[in-house]
This record gives structure tokens, sequence and C-alpha cells, in this order.
């Protein structure tokens, strides 16, 4: 402390702002959106209520929900010029990456609706991001196999009509199972904010330099896509393959992640705020319960899933450090029972966690906050003179 400045590497306590959208307790594992706790959330609504909710701060009408609902629908088209960036792409490219460009270029396609300046202009821009954002995440994803290229169905709701643009082949009919439906809309609520995490706090960060909304939600997509963060539901299926490849002995993996002289982690395990249960690994785990049963699926990872968490509850390192699944453990094992490939686990997160980044900026910007500039502590060389380079050893 040097009465000046304490030192907070990682910003691990630190009130960057004041916020109304979400409620953390850590220690009591508790959740709320807008004072409505996530189990109940979860249970009773609809991911494009929840959009609502974090967006107008209250439940909507049936009007106000049908009105916001066809605002987003409006918005569904993007820019046939945008495929020209994205089959600039190789099919190797990660989705994550694709989705951060192709985010950033709405702002050179919508110019109308960068400069926003009042209440009207902020939701002009939310319905037309909410509207084109699940298109693009659908298209990294036909990018990938080479597929042709699917349009929104304005006839579906939010979770059915993505899945539609994910999977529907022009030539057949599509149909799918209301189970798959119904887990999409759960996870998409269960994802949809978490204050000031690093994606959020990023998107804050860049839009407080009045940087634009799609651009600022650019920024936010790249930050959710590091393992550490968002990216960890992709890299905790990875582990448990390799578990599994390995002969599946979980204490050995729970042992090589306590050891300080390995950089293992067990993925899935831990958080920042909560030490105690993630409530959305507790939610997540009984929806993957629920698929699994109504579609007959019987998948081994969530089997050596379920064990693992057990060997680590039950070890003293990780009740000592207070280590819990988090959100990630369980929901790439649901992702994968929805036919969703593992590169797409972290892009499904983007596409939940849209409105609570939006409603995040929102705030940031109507509640005019000066730019983000934090402070340092210099450990650096002291003051000395130039040498010239005839003179350097
Ligand atoms: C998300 O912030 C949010 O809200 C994020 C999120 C959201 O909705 O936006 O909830 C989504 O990002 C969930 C987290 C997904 N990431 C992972 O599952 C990756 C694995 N988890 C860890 O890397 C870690 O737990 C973090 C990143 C989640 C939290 O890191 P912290 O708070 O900086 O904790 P830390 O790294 O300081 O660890 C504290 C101790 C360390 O040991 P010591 O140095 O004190 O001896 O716990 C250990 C760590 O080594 N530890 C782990 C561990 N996580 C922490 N040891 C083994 N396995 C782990 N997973």
């Amino acid at each position: 402390e040097t009465g000046l400045i304490t030192l907070d590497i990682g910003l691990k306590n630190t009130g960057a702002t004041k916020s109304k959208i979400t409620y953390l307790d850590g220690n009591l594992g508790q959740l709320y959106y807008r004072g409505y706790p996530i189990e109940q959330i979860a249970e009773k609504s609809t991911f494009t209520e929840v959009m609502y909710l974090l967006l107008k701060s209250e439940l909507p009408t049936e009007e106000q929900l049908n009105k916001f609902e066809n605002d987003i629908k409006k918005n569904s088209l993007v820019s046939e010029e945008m495929k020209y960036i994205l089959k600039g792409f190789p099919r190797s490219a990660h989705p994550m990456g694709v989705l951060s460009t192709l985010t950033s270029a709405l702002t050179a396609f919508n110019p109308h609706a960068v400069n926003v300046k009042s209440e009207i202009d902020l939701y002009n821009a939310s319905t037309l991001l909410l509207g084109k954002f699940p298109v693009l995440c659908a298209w990294t994803y036909r990018l990938k196999l080479g597929l042709p290229l699917n349009y929104s169905d304005n006839s579906l709701d939010y979770p059915h009509n993505f899945y539609q643009m994910m999977f529907k082949i022009p030539t057949d009919k599509f149909e799918t199972d209301e189970v798959i439906v119904d887990a999409i809309n759960k996870l998409l609520i269960l994802h949809a904010d978490h204050e000031q995490n690093c994606s959020a706090s990023t998107v804050r960060m860049v839009g407080s330099a009045h940087t634009g909304l799609f651009a600022s939600i650019s920024a936010g997509v790249s930050a959710l896509w590091g393992p550490l963060h968002g990216g960890a539901n992709q890299a905790v299926i990875e582990m448990l393959e390799m578990i599994k490849d390995d002969g599946g002995d979980l204490q050995k993996w729970v042992d090589k992640a306590k050891s300080k002289d390995d950089s293992f982690r067990l993925m899935g395990f831990g958080h920042r705020i909560y030490r105690n249960f993630d409530p959305r690994a507790k939610v997540i785990k009984k929806v993957a319960d629920n698929v699994f049963e109504k579609l007959g699926i019987h998948d081994e990872t969530l089997e050596i899933a379920k064990k693992l968490e057990n060997v680590a509850l039950n070890d003293p390192y990780f009740v000592e450090k207070k280590l819990y699944p988090n959100v990630d453990f369980y929901s790439g094992i649901i992702y994968r029972a929805l036919g969703i490939p593992t590169e797409m686990f972290t892009v499904m997160f983007a596409l939940g966690r849209l409105p609570g980044w939006i409603s995040q900026w929102k705030e940031m910007r109507l509640n005019g906050e000066p730019i983000n500039r934090p402070r340092q502590i210099y450990v650096g060389n002291h003051k000395r003179d130039y040498i010239s380079i005839s003179e350097r050893k």
C-alpha cells in the first residue's frame, strides 16, 4: 500500500462501478437478475423475456414482450456483403475469432446505429444486435462445415430459430425436439449476465471511451474466448475426454490439479466470486439429467464429470480452497447432447451473454460514466540518462 493506490492485481476486490442489473452473493451461492432468483427465472421464464428484463429492468407485459420480440425479428436480416468477410476465413478458424470479427463489422454495415445519444437510440441499437447476433453465431458454424448459410425464420421463437439456423439443411423439412429447444432456452437464460465478469468489464471498459456498441461487444466476445473464462466450457470437455482416454483415474487428475509444479487445472472448477456452489451449475446439472433421460442418451463423459465432481468435492485441497463446479462444468456436456460441436460451446455462451453485455454497456453510457483509466504501482527503473549506442556494452 503506497498511501496513494491499493494494489489489486486482477481487480479481485475492486468495485469498478455501481450497477442495478445482477446481484451475486459468492458465499451463499445466490444470483439474481434485477432481483429475481436465477432458479425461478430459469424454471419459469424465456430467454427473450430475460433479455427484456435485463435491458429494461422489469418483466414485460404481454404487449411489451410482443413488441420487443417483433423489434428483434425486424432486425434478423444480415447484410449480404458480410458473407464476403465470413468466407474470407479458413474453415479451420475458431468460431469465436470469426464471431468477434463479424460483430465488429456490424459497425460498417449499420453506421446509423453506432452513435447512440438517447434511450431510443440505445433500444434500436440493442434490438438490431439481438436480431443479427444469432445469425452470425450460426454462420460461424456453417462456415466450418462448408454448409449453405441459413436465414432467420421469424415464425419461430429465439432458441428454436437459432437451432434451425445452425442445423437446417435447405433440401429437407426441419424438425426438432421440444426437449432440445427447452434446454437451449434454459442454457441461454443461465448465461445471460453475471455482473462484472471479465467480458462484461471489457465491454464497459471499451464502451467507456464512447466506442460504438458493436465494437464494444466484439471486445467482449474476445475476452470470453479465453479458457479461464467462457472458453472453459470447451476446455472441460477436452479435459474429460483426456481423462477418459487416459483410463479414467480421477484421483490422479485431481492430484495433478493440486500440484504447484504443473499448470493443469480442473477446468470448470473454481470461481472468483462463488466460494460455494455456482447456483447455475446446480440448475444445469438438472437440465443435463432431463435432456439425457428424455433423449435417451448415454454419455460417458457425464458419468466421468459426476464422479470427478464427487472426488474433488471430497478432496481437502478443493474443500480448503472452496473450489466448486462452475457454470462451465456441465454446460459443454449438454451442448454436445444437443448436437452442438465442441468449438461452438463458447459461441453458445456468447449468445446467452449478449443481453447482459448490452445491458452493462447501456447502464455505463446512461450513467454518464467517465472513461475507465486505472492506475498502477510503478516498479521499473528509476530515472537514468540516455547512453549512445557506441557506449553501450
Ligand atoms: C466463468 O467472473 C465470472 O463471473 C465468470 C463466469 C461468468 O458467468 O461470466 O462465471 C464464467 O468464467 C467461470 C470460470 C470458468 N473458468 C474455469 O473453469 C477455469 C478453471 N478455473 C480457474 O482457472 C479459476 O478458478 C478461475 C479463473 C475461475 C478463478 O480464478 P481466481 O479467482 O483468480 O483464483 P486463483 O487463480 O487465484 O486460484 C486460487 C487458488 C490458487 O491456488 P494458490 O495459488 O492459492 O495455492 O485456487 C487454485 C489456484 O491454483 N485453483 C485451482 C483451480 N482454480 C483455482 N486449482 C485447481 N483447479 C482449479 N480449477
